[in-house]
C-alpha cells in the first residue's frame, strides 16, 4: 500500500526520490508524486498511474536538495491527480506525504472551510497540510505538533516547508517510517527496500514519535516534545535482494530462493542431540512454555492458512489444543483472552493492520503474544513479547511464497519446542529435526520439476474455475493453493476438504472443472483416493500433488513431492502450488508481481 520516500543532502534529490518510488512499486499503488524544494519555490508533480509516467512528466532540469515522494493507494477520494500526494497547503508552502487514515478529516475539513480555506483535493491528507500551514507556531516542528494534536487516526508523514528548506519533519503513529543515515545526507522511507541502495544504517521511528531530519543528522522526539534517544541500527540487506537479478519476475525468483533461504533460517536453530530447536527470541523459559495450555494463531490471508498448518503441527507434536483464526475477524469480536493461552501473530510484512490490531487487543487484555515475522524491526515484531524472525529475506512479489514456507518452518520449530517440554520423546524430536534438516534439499528436488509443473499449469490456466482439495494435513495446503492461483491468475479457485465434496460441491464437477488434489502419504491416503475416484467418475480432471508412495489412482497428471516426516509434509506440498500459480499466470500473460487490486502489505483496514 502507500509508500513514502524522502531525501535531504548535497545530491540532487530528484533521481533518488524516483529510484525510491520505483522500489516501492511492488507494494501496490494507483498514483504517485514528488515535491522538491528548489531554491526559489516548492515544485510538486503528481500523476495517476505508474511511477514511470510520473518520471516522464518531470521537467528535464528539475533539481533540489530536499524533497519527498509518495505512491498512493486511494482511501479518501478517488484515484485522481488532485488526490495524489504530496498534498499542499493553500499557500503552497507546506507539502505533505501521508500513509494511513485520518479519521476525523471530514469534521476538520468543514471547520477549515468555515474559516475560508479552500481545498484542491478530497484527501484527508490535505487537511493536515492546511492545519500545519495555519499554525502560528514559530517552528515547523511545533506547527506539526499543533496539527497532530487535532487529528485522530493512523499516519506516517513526511513534511517539507518552503520557509525551512533545511529539514524534513516526519512523524509516525501506526504506520511504519524509517530514517536512513548517510554521510552528510539522510533518507526517509516507509519501507527498507527504498533505502537499501543508499544506506544500511537506519532508525525505526516508534508510534507517537517525530523527528527532524537535516542533511547532517536527526533528532527524534515525542508528542510531549521530549527528546527520545535513538541509535541507528545496521540492517542485513543487500541491494541484490531487492533486484530481479536476471529473473523475469520476483515471484519466480523468490520461489527459487527457497532452498537457500530455508537453509539460512534453520542454521544454528536445530539441536540434534536433544531433538529440539533453539528459539531464544521467544523469551520463554521451558517453565513458561510448559505453563501454556492452548495456542491461538492469528494472521491474515495466506499467513492465516499457514497458521492452520502451524496449529496442526502444534496439536500433533505438543498435543496442545491449537487453532488459527483470521486476525481480521478476531479483532472485531471482543475475544476472550486466556492467561494460559500462547497467542502467536504471524506476518511477513509485520505491518498488516488487522494483525497488528489483534496483537494490541491481546496485549491490552493481558495476554502473551509472540510473533512469527519476516521484516526485522516491523511494527508487529516490536509489539510482540518475543518471537521467531523468519529470515526469508525481502519479499517483493505481492503474492507471498518464500515467506510462507518460512512461516511453516517456524511453526514446526515452535511445535517442536512446545512438544519437547511436554511429552514428545527425544527420538520423535530427533525425527522432526532430521526432517527439518532435509527440507532445503527436498525443496530443491521439487523445483527441479519446474518444466513439468509449468506444463500442467499452462493446461489449468484455460479453466475458468478450479477446485483444490485436501484432507487434514493437506487442507491448508489446498487453501493456499487456491489462494495463490486466484491471486495471480484471476481464475476462480476454491478449496474444499476432500471429505466435504460429497456433501455438496461434487455437484459442480464436470469435464470443465479440474481439481488439484493434495495427497500426503499418511494414514488418510486411502480416503483421499476415494474422493479422487468420485471426481474421476464424474468426468472431472484431477491433478495429483502427492508423495511417492501414493498411487496414481484415477488422476490425469501428477506432481510427486519427496516424503518428509509426516507432520512436516505440508511444508513441501505447498511448493508445487506456488510454481503452478506462477506458470498459469505466465501462460495468461498477466502482471504476476503486481496482481490487480492487491497490495503487498495491507496497512489500512
Ligand atoms: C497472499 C498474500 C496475503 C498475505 C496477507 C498477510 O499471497 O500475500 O494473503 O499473506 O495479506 O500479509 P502479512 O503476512 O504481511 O501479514
Amino acid at each position: 500500500m502507500c509508500g513514502i520516500v524522502g531525501y535531504i543532502g548535497s545530491q540532487n534529490a530528484v533521481p533518488i526520490l524516483m529510484e525510491g518510488l520505483f522500489r516501492l512499486e511492488y507494494r501496490g499503488y494507483d498514483s504517485a508524486g514528488i515535491a522538491i524544494i528548489s531554491p526559489a519555490e516548492t515544485r510538486v508533480f503528481r500523476r495517476v498511474g505508474r511511477v514511470r509516467e510520473l518520471e516522464a512528466s518531470l521537467p528535464r532540469r528539475l533539481t533540489g536538495k530536499v524533497g519527498i515522494g509518495h505512491t498512493r493507494w486511494a482511501t479518501h477520494g478517488p484515484v485522481t491527480q488532485a488526490n495524489a500526494h504530496p498534498q499542499v497547503s493553500g499557500d503552497g508552502r507546506i507539502s505533505v506525504v501521508h500513509n494511513g487514515i485520518i479519521d476525523n478529516a471530514t469534521e476538520l475539513r468543514e471547520g477549515l472551510q468555515a474559516k475560508g480555506e479552500t481545498f484542491g483535493s478530497e484527501t484527508d491528507t490535505e487537511v493536515l497540510a492546511h492545519l500545519i500551514a495555519r499554525s502560528a507556531a514559530p517552528s515547523l516542528e511545533d506547527a506539526v505538533l499543533d496539527a497532530l494534536a487535532q487529528i485522530h487516526g493512523t499516519y506516517a508523514i513526511a513534511i517539507i516547508d518552503q520557509r525551512h528548506p533545511d529539514r524534513i519533519v516526519v512523524a509516525r503513529n501506526g504506520s511504519p517510517l524509517i530514517i536512513g543515515v548517510g554521510d552528510r545526507e539522510m533518507f526517509i522511507a516507509s519501507d527498507l527496500s527504498a533505502l537499501v541502495r543508499h544506506t544500511t544504517s537506519v532508525v525505526h521511528l516508534d508510534d507517537g514519535e517525530l523527528a527532524t531530519v537535516t542533511a547532517t543528522g536527526f533528532r527524534t522526539f515525542s508528542r510531549e516534545e521530549e527528546n527520545t534517544a535513538k541509535t541507528p541500527v545496521s540492517i542485513d540487506l543487500d541491494a541484490d535482494d531487492v533486484d530481479l537479478a536476471g529473473h523475469q519476475h520476483f515471484m519466480r525468483k523468490e520461489i527459487l530462493e527457497q532452498p537457500a533461504s530455508a537453509e539460512r533460517m534453520l542454521q544454528g536453530r536445530l539441536d540434534e542431540r536433544f531433538g529440539t530447536a533453539r528459539l531464544d527470541g521467544l523469551n520463554l523459559s521451558p517453565r513458561d512454555l510448559r505453563s501454556f495450555r492452548r495456542v491461538k494463531i492469528l494472521g491474515c490471508g495466506s499467513a492465516y492458512y499457514v497458521g492452520q498448518i502451524g496449529a496442526q503441527l502444534i496439536e500433533e507434536l505438543a498435543r496442545m489444543p491449537a487453532d488459527a483464526e483470521p486476525a481480521s475477524e478476531f479483532r472485531y469480536r471482543n475475544p476472550v483472552i486466556e492467561p494460559d493461552t500462547l497467542y502467536v501473530a504471524v506476518s511477513q510484512s509485520g505491518e498488516t493492520a488487522d494483525t497488528a490490531f489483534a496483537v494490541r487487543e491481546v496485549k491490552r487484555k493481558g495476554g502473551q503474544v509472540v510473533g512469527l515475522v519476516n521484516v526485522v524491526g516491523s511494527s508487529i515484531a516490536r509489539e510482540c513479547d518475543g518471537g521467531i524472525y523468519l529470515h526469508a529475506g525481502p519479499e517483493i512479489a505481492v503474492a507471498s511464497t518464500k515467506a510462507l514456507t518460512h512461516m511453516a518452518i517456524g511453526f514446526a520449530m515452535l511445535a517442536l519446542v512446545l512438544g519437547r517440554v511436554r511429552d514428545l520423546s527425544i527420538s520423535d524430536g530427533q525425527r522432526i529435526v532430521a526432517g527439518l534438516k532435509a527440507l532445503p534439499g527436498q525443496i530443491e528436488q521439487i523445483l527441479a520439476d519446474e518444466p513439468q509443473i509449468a506444463e500442467i499449469a499452462a493446461d489449468l490456466s484455460a479453466a475458468e474455475s478450479l477446485f483444490f482439495i485436501g484432507r487434514v494435513r493437506g487442507f491448508p495446503v489446498a487453501r493456499e493453493g487456491a489462494q495463490k492461483f486466484k491471486e495471480v491468475t484471476y481464475r476462480h479457485a476454491e478449496a474444499y476438504q476432500a471429505s466435504e465434496l460429497k456433501h455438496g460441491p461434487l455437484a459442480l464437477i464436470d469435464k470443465d472443472l479440474p481439481t488439484v488434489a493434495i495427497v500426503p502419504d499418511d494414514e488418510l491416503t486411502d480416503r483421499n483416493m476415494g474422493a479422487i475416484e468420485q471426481i474421476s467418475a464424474r468426468n472431472g480432471r484431477v491433478v495429483l500433488i502427492a508423495n511417492p508412495g501414493v498411487p496414481d489412482c484415477a488422476a490425469d497428471s501428477r506432481i510427486t513431492v519427496p516424503k518428509s516426516a509426516r507432520e512436516l509434509d505440508p511444508i513441501l506440498l505447498v511448493i508445487p502450488v506456488q510454481l503452478m500459480a506462477y506458470h498459469a499466470a505466465r501462460t495468461l500473460g498477466l502482471d504476476i508481481d503486481k496482481p490487480r487490486n492487491l497490495a503487498k502489505s495491507v496497512t489500512v483496514e
